[in-house]
């Protein structure tokens, strides 16, 4: 079903820079009311503010605290569009045994699925307030299939998208659309190690917006995870191969 962003409101986190920040834009251009910015430090917002003026209010807001996710949902009791965009990748590359992967894997399941989760639950009572609304939550093609450089990152990505899948099965009783996007690699800080054609953060915003307003669940925003998505739609066990592939020839 078509999610209209035109008049909504709607809440980014991770808002400060890379896809959030770009997510911002799109949603401003697409006419969106009014979109909270919310990241863990206000003043990394001021760009955003300054380009959008009182369409865009600063929200701070870490993911992995309760107490904030609480005060956020007081102080945004209008939003109708949840984009769970913040994400860290805490570690690429190292041997199956290295130890650090357990630590860094807390770190990522702690922003990218429990944070995820956390913030979807406190808003899900705001959305079905505000009509039902609509949840996004951004996944990667490390969701599909590991990526063993992105170890950690690749099974926090899956646990993202299982819960996604959860999330779509069990509000749509209350009329809440929920979206995944499944990016390839993404011309931002976290991908800046990563030595492959990148696409913009502007394009891939862009993308995910007409992708909400055309109603399609998940959302390959950019080249790469085109090629991935439409792979791992036809066979996951062949998507696993070609990864492995990839990584024996490394
Ligand atoms: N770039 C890619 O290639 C790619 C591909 C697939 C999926 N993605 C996903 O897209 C999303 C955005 O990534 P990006 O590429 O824009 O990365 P980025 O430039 O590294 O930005 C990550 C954002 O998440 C925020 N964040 C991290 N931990 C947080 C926390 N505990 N609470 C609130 N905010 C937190 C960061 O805030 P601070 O500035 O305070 O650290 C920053 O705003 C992530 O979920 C990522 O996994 C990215």
């Amino acid at each position: 079903m078509a999610f209209s962003i035109a008049g909504k409101t709607a809440l980014v986190t991770g808002a400060n820079r890379g896809i959030g920040a770009a997510i911002v834009d799109a949603l401003v251009a697409a006419g969106a009311k009014k979109v909270y910015a919310a990241a863990r430090n206000l003043s990394d917002l001021a760009p955003l503010v300054g380009r959008h003026g009182g369409r865009v209010s600063a929200l701070q807001l870490d993911v992995t605290d309760a107490t904030q996710v609480a005060a956020a949902v007081s102080s945004a009791p209008d939003v109708q569009l949840l984009v769970n965009n913040a994400g860290v990748a805490a570690m690429m590359g190292g041997a199956f045994t290295d130890p650090q992967w357990l630590e860094a894997g807390r770190k990522e399941m702690d922003v990218n699925y429990f944070g995820t989760f956390g913030i979807s639950q406190a808003f899900a009572p705001v959305l079905q307030r505000n009509g039902g609304g609509a949840i996004v939550n951004l996944a990667s093609v490390a969701s599909l299939t590991n990526f063993p450089m992105l170890l950690g990152y690749s099974v926090s990505k899956a646990a993202t998208h299982s819960l996604t899948q959860a999330s779509r099965m069990l509000l749509a009783a209350q009329g809440t659309q929920v979206y995944g996007v499944y990016p390839g690699p993404i011309d931002t800080r976290m991908a800046e190690k990563i030595e492959m054609p990148k696409t913009s953060p502007a394009e891939c915003a862009r993308a995910i917006v007409a992708g909400i307003e055309s109603g399609t669940e998940d959302i390959f925003p950019d080249a790469m995870s085109q090629g991935m998505g439409s792979a791992y739609l036809s066979s996951p066990k062949g998507l696993e191969k070609q990864v492995a592939a990839m990584v024996a020839s490394a």
